[in-house]
C-alpha cells in the first residue's frame, strides 16, 4: 500500500459520516427533504404518489381500508394487472430497449438481451401456454428455477392470467419443493433440466422429479431446456404430465393473451420463508399494494431512471429478486440484470467484468458477498472501470462498518452513497434506509425509517427505549407493501406477528403493532441499527433458515436422540450453522455419522444449511423447566466466555461441551 492509501484508510477508518456526492444529490429521484413532514401529515394519502407509478385499469376508491386490523387493505376497489404494469405500458417509449439482460454462466457465450418487446412476446406466448394446459385465475404455479431468463418470463405469464407464483429457490432440496406445493395446493410446476455452477452442468430435473413424489396430488410439469442448448443432456424422458417448456412455446407462437384484471387486493405471490417452528410460512402479497411499493422503493432508493442498467446480484428465489430485480424495476421500465453465475467463476473479478461490460449504474448485493470481496482483496475491482456505477445497496443481514466503507471506497470510487436498507419477505420491499439524494449515510446504520413508516424501538413492555439502548424493531402503521396474511393461515399470522404488541382485542388500528422479530437501537439522529433476530432464525450468507426446520431434519436420522441448532459468528457468511446432537444408545459417535447428519440436513432443506460443524455431546444445556439455553450454545460456538449457568439443571455439561468445541 502506497503512503497515500495508508493515510485514506485512516480518514475512512475514522469517518463516522457520509454525505452523498453534489452530482448524485443534483440528478437524485428524491431530493427534497421535506418529503418525511410531507408524508407524515399526508398519511394514508402519501401513498397516492406510489400508487401513481402503475397504470390502474380501474381507479380505486380508498387509499387504505383499516376497519378490520390487522388485515388492512389498500387502495381498495382498485384493479390493475402487473404484467401490463411491468411491460405492455413500456412498449411504446421502451419497446426496443432492454428489460432484462441476462448473463449466463460462461459456458458458452450465449447471453441474452429480451427488449420490453421480446419479453411481451415471450410472456404472452408462456402465458397462452399455461392457460392451455389448465391454469386458470387464483390456481398457484409453483417455479423450482435457477436464474435462468424463463424463471421471470414464467412469473410475468402467471401474473398476467392472475395466477399467484409460488417460487422455490433452486438450492433449496426437493422435500423444501414437496412441502411448499402440498401446502399450497399447488398442482403446476414450471423447472428445467439443469444449469451452471462454476462451469459443469448440474442435474435439476432429478430433485424436481424427487419432489414430485412427495406431491400429494396431481400436478403438471412444465420443464425448460437449459442445458441442452450447450450439448449437455442428462438423458431424462419427459413423464405424461411434463411437458417441454419449448415446445409449448412454439405452439403458441404469436399468441396474445388477454391480461386479467386483478382486485388490488387479490393475491399477486406466495412466498414461503422461515419461521420460528418448523413448518415455512406462506407470506401473500397483494397485487395492488405490493407492486405501488417495490416501484416506488425502488424509484426513491434504488434511483432507478428507464435509461439505468440496474444490477441486482440476488437470485429470484428470494424476495429480494422478486422485488428488486423483477416487479420494481421492471414496474420502472428500466433495464434489469440476471446474473445465473457464482461471484467467483471464472475468475473472482466475474461481476466487475460484468458491472463494466453492461455500464451498470446500480449495485445491490449482500454484506456477505461484500465481506468474500475484501477477503479476495481489491486488486480484483481495480481490473476493471466501475465508474458506470452511481449507487451501491446491501440488503439480508447487518453490515459491519469495515465492509461498508470497503464497498464505498473500492467499489463506489467514493462517489455512490450506499443504501443499508433493512426489510424482510414480509414488508414485500424496504422499510428502513437512507433516502440517498437526502440523507447522511452512517456505516453500520440502516437508516432512519422511510417516509411515511413509523419504526420505534422499544422493550419487552412496547415503551421506547433510549437511544443507544438495545431493544425489538416494532412497526405501528401498516404500509401498502406489507403481508396480508398467512397463506389460509390467519390466525398464525396474527400469532407471528401482531400478538406480541398488539390489543388482538381490539378494533382500534392504534393498538396493533407489526413485530418482525428484529432487535435494533437507535440514535439521536432517528438512525436505527439492527442488530439481527430474536427468533429461532438464523441468517446465513444474508439466507434466512430456521433452526426448527434443521432440528427436525436431524433428528429424523435414526440413531439420534435429540439436537439443537444454533447460529455462530462467521468472518464471511455472517452466521453458520452449528448443530449440538445427542446420540442414541449404541449409536457410535463417527466422522461417518457426522456426514450422515449433514447430508439428512441437505436433503431436508438445501446446502445453505449444511452445519459448519456437528458437536456431539452426552446431555444439550437445560434450565430447570426443560427448556435447552441456546444462548449458551451460541458462546460456545462464537468461542465467547459463558455467562450465568447457575439456572440450569446441569450446570457441569456447559463446561465439557465448551472444551469439545473450543479446546483449553
Ligand atoms: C435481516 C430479506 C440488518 C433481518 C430482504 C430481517 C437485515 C431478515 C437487513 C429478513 C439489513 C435484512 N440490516 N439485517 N439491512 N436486511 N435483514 O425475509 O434479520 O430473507 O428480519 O428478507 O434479514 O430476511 P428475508
Amino acid at each position: 500500500m502506497s503512503d497515500e492509501d495508508v493515510e485514506l484508510e485512516a480518514r475512512l477508518e475514522e469517518q463516522e459520516v457520509f454525505e452523498p456526492s453534489d452530482a448524485f444529490v443534483e440528478q437524485a429521484n428524491v431530493s427534497d427533504a421535506g418529503i418525511y413532514e410531507e408524508f407524515e401529515e399526508e398519511w394514508p394519502e402519501c401513498w397516492e404518489g406510489a400508487a401513481d407509478l402503475l397504470d390502474w385499469e380501474e381507479s380505486y376508491d380508498q387509499v387504505l381500508d383499516d376497519s378490520n386490523p390487522p388485515f388492512y387493505e389498500w387502495f381498495t376497489d382498485g384493479t390493475l394487472n402487473a404484467s401490463t404494469n411491468c411491460i405492455d405500458r413500456h412498449l411504446d417509449e421502451r419497446g426496443d430497449e432492454a428489460a432484462i439482460e441476462w448473463v449466463g454462466e460462461p459456458v458458452d457465450e450465449d447471453n441474452v438481451t429480451l427488449t420490453y418487446s421480446d419479453l411481451h412476446e415471450k410472456v404472452n406466448e408462456a402465458a397462452a401456454a399455461l392457460r392451455d394446459l389448465g391454469v386458470g385465475e387464483d390456481d398457484v404455479v409453483t417455479m423450482y428455477m435457477p436464474m435462468i431468463p424463463e424463471l421471470p418470463i414464467a412469473m410475468l405469464a402467471c401474473a398476467r392470467i392472475g395466477a399467484p407464483h409460488s417460487v422455490v429457490f433452486a438450492g433449496f432440496s426437493a422435500d423444501a419443493l414437496a412441502t411448499r406445493m402440498n401446502s399450497a395446493d399447488s398442482e403446476y410446476l414450471v423447472t428445467c433440466d439443469g444449469y451452471y455452477r462454476r462451469g459443469d452442468p448440474l442435474d435439476h430435473l432429478d430433485k424436481a422429479n424427487e419432489g414430485l413424489e412427495g406431491v400429494e396430488h396431481d400436478t403438471d410439469t412444465v420443464v425448460v431446456d437449459r442445458l441442452g442448448r450447450n450439448g449437455d443432456d442428462f438423458g431424462h424422458d419427459l413423464a405424461d404430465d411434463q411437458h417441454d417448456w419449448g415446445e409449448l412455446m412454439a405452439d403458441h407462437e404469436g399468441a396474445e393473451v388477454e391480461p386479467v384484471d386483478r382486485d388490488a387486493e387479490d393475491m399477486l405471490f406466495l412466498m414461503y420463508t422461515s419461521g420460528t417452528t418448523g413448518k415455512p410460512k406462506g407470506v401473500k402479497h397483494t397485487t395492488g399494494g405490493y407492486l405501488s411499493w417495490t416501484a416506488w422503493t425502488s424509484q426513491a432508493v434504488l434511483d432507478i431512471k428507464p435509461e439505468d442498467t440496474y444490477f441486482c446480484s440476488a437470485d429470484i428465489g428470494w424476495i429480494t429478486g422478486h422485488s428488486y430485480i423483477v416487479y420494481g424495476p421492471l414496474a420502472l421500465g428500466t433495464t434489469t440484470m440476471m446474473y445465473e453465475g457464482t461471484p467467483d467463476h471464472p475468475d473472482r473479478d466475474r461481476l466487475w467484468e460484468i458491472v463494466e461490460d453492461y455500464g451498470a449504474t446500480q449495485l445491490y448485493t449482500a454484506p456477505t458477498a461484500i465481506r468474500a470481496f475484501m477477503k479476495w482483496g481489491e486488486e480484483y475491482p481495480d481490473q476493471h472501470d466501475l465508474s458506470s456505477l452511481r449507487l451501491l445497496g446491501t440488503v439480508g443481514e447487518p453490515i459491519n462498518p469495515r465492509a461498508w466503507k470497503w464497498y464505498y471506497k473500492h467499489i463506489g470510487n467514493e462517489e455512490c452513497p450506499v443504501v443499508d436498507t433493512w426489510w424482510q419477505t414480509e414488508t414485500g420491499g424496504m422499510m428502513v434506509t437512507t433516502l440517498p439524494g437526502v440523507k447522511d449515510m452512517k456505516p453500520g446504520s440502516a437508516g432512519p425509517p422511510l417516509p411515511g413508516l413509523d419504526v420505534q424501538i422499544v422493550d419487552t413492555n412496547g415503551d421506547e427505549v433510549e437511544p443507544g439502548r438495545a431493544g425489538y424493531l416494532t412497526v405501528n402503521k401498516p404500509w401498502p407493501g406489507m403481508l396480508r396474511t398467512l397463506y389460509k393461515n390467519d390466525e398464525r399470522f396474527i400469532e407471528e406477528y401482531w400478538a406480541e404488541y398488539s390489543d388482538t382485542d381490539s378494533s382500534d388500528p392504534d393498538d396493533w403493532v407489526y413485530f418482525p422479530e428484529d432487535g435494533a437501537k437507535i440514535d439521536e439522529d432517528g438512525y436505527i441499527t439492527v442488530l439481527g433476530r430474536v427468533d429461532d432464525v438464523l441468517n446465513v450468507s444474508g439466507h434466512r433458515l430456521g433452526t426448527m426446520e434443521i432440528e427436525s431434519a436431524i433428528v429424523g436420522v435414526e440413531g439420534v436422540a435429540e439436537a439443537a441448532v444454533v447460529g455462530g459468528d462467521h468472518p464471511v457468511k455472517g452466521e453458520a450453522v452449528y448443530a449440538y446432537v445427542i446420540v442414541e444408545d449404541g449409536q457410535e459417535e463417527s466422522d461417518e455419522f457426522r456426514a450422515e447428519i449433514v447430508e439428512a440436513v441437505e436433503d431436508a432443506i438445501g446446502p445453505i444449511a449444511r452445519p459448519e460443524q456437528v458437536i456431539f455431546t452426552p446431555e444439550l444445556p437445560k434450565t430447570r423447566s426443560g427448556k435447552i439455553m441456546r444462548r449458551l450454545l451460541e458462546d460456545i460456538a462464537n468461542g465467547e466466555e459463558l455467562g450465568n449457568t447457575s439456572t440450569l439443571r446441569n450446570p457441569e455439561i456447559v463446561e465439557d461441551i465448551r472444551q469439545v468445541v473450543q479446546g483449553d
